[in-house]
């Protein structure tokens, strides 16, 4: 497959880097305002060489992106409410010119699914979103694996900033403004950390798994969301004494989406620690799947990417 990728961030790189390992060409790559990685030629290890050393490279339009010849659109800019540009409408070019789009961007199918899937249905082109909850996880393939309708709810640890933080914060004595800056520094906090910490991410996710089960009909705005910089330490140090440990859980259920910090047994299977992630699904015949992995960071979010384009035609 060639692809382009908009979004020349950890994840967007590390899919250029990883590309040819799975046997896909990279033909493009932009950052997130558009600027041009590679379009005029530049080798795409040079140009992302380039990126690092200065910023960015090359011109300023997003069309010659998406209007290269390629089959997959990545969209990897960074994740924004509300109306969800610039994902949105790099994913509605794409589309529009029938070509298949794998999202690591959030924001379209947590803010705009039902907008989402009307444009695929009046394209050949498919969208993919494994990314998106998890990361490594494939929480989306487990659903549609069960089927939607038999998977009855879905709870789990889905933000690696802010489980990291809870960690070091009760684990080491740290203080929420050191390990904050440290999970910055590993990259895997959302460029806006306070998406992390203040639950946001988490009920993206949360979003788009309520999507999938119900096949659309939600958006951020009906989750209700919780998140850890309220807690104070002096929470975990009663925890701890109790032998239990704070989690920020997100729980989706056919009554909606809910995050906040909750109480779980220190060796409890949601009591995952550091940046690592959990996803519980109850279904309706089988009981309790669990997966943990690594649900936030570059090639981890890139290796889902890129399962995805494998799944595609
Ligand atoms: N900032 C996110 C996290 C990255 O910490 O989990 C993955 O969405």
């Amino acid at each position: 497959m060639r692809l382009a990728i908009m979004g020349a961030g950890a994840v967007g790189r590390s899919v250029a880097e990883l590309a040819p390992e799975y046997g896909h060409d990279v033909v493009a790559i932009a950052d997130s305002s558009g600027a041009v990685v590679d379009a005029d030629g530049v080798a795409v290890e040079d140009a992302l060489e380039r990126k690092a050393d200065t910023g960015t490279v090359g011109s300023a339009d997003p069309d010659d992106v998406l209007g290269a010849s390629y089959d997959v659109l990545v969209e990897a800019t960074p994740t924004t409410l509300g109306d969800a540009e610039p994902g949105f409408g790099n994913l509605a070019a794409a589309l529009e010119r029938d070509r298949h789009v794998v999202l690591a961007n959030k924001g379209p199918v947590a803010e705009r699914y039902d907008d989402v899937m009307a444009l695929v249905a009046d394209s050949d082109g498919e969208v993919r979103f494994e990314a998106t909850v998890g990361a490594a996880i494939p929480a989306i393939a487990t659903i549609e694996g069960v089927g939607p309708s038999r998977v009855t709810a879905v709870r789990g640890v889905l933000n690696g900033t802010a489980n990291f933080v809870l960690t070091r914060m009760a684990k080491e004595g740290l203080s929420y403004e050191h390990v904050l800056a440290e999970a910055q520094d590993l990259g895997v906090a959302e460029a806006d950390p306070s998406f992390d910490v203040e639950g946001t991410d988490a009920a993206l996710k949360g979003t788009i798994v309520a999507n999938v089960l119900d096949g659309g009909g939600h958006t951020l705005g009906d989750a209700s969301v919780e998140g850890i910089t309220v807690l104070p330490t002096s929470a975990l140090d009663l925890a701890a004494e109790d032998g239990r440990t704070v989690r920020l859980i997100v729980e989706v259920t056919r009554s909606g989406v809910h995050v906040a910090p909750r109480l779980v047994p220190e060796h409890d299977t949601l009591a995952v620690s550091g940046t690592m992630n959990i996803v519980q699904f109850e279904t309706e015949h089988a009981d309790r799947l669990n997966i943990s992995g690594r649900g936030a960071g570059g090639p981890e979010t890139a290796s889902a990417v890129l399962a995805d384009v494998d799944r595609l035609d």
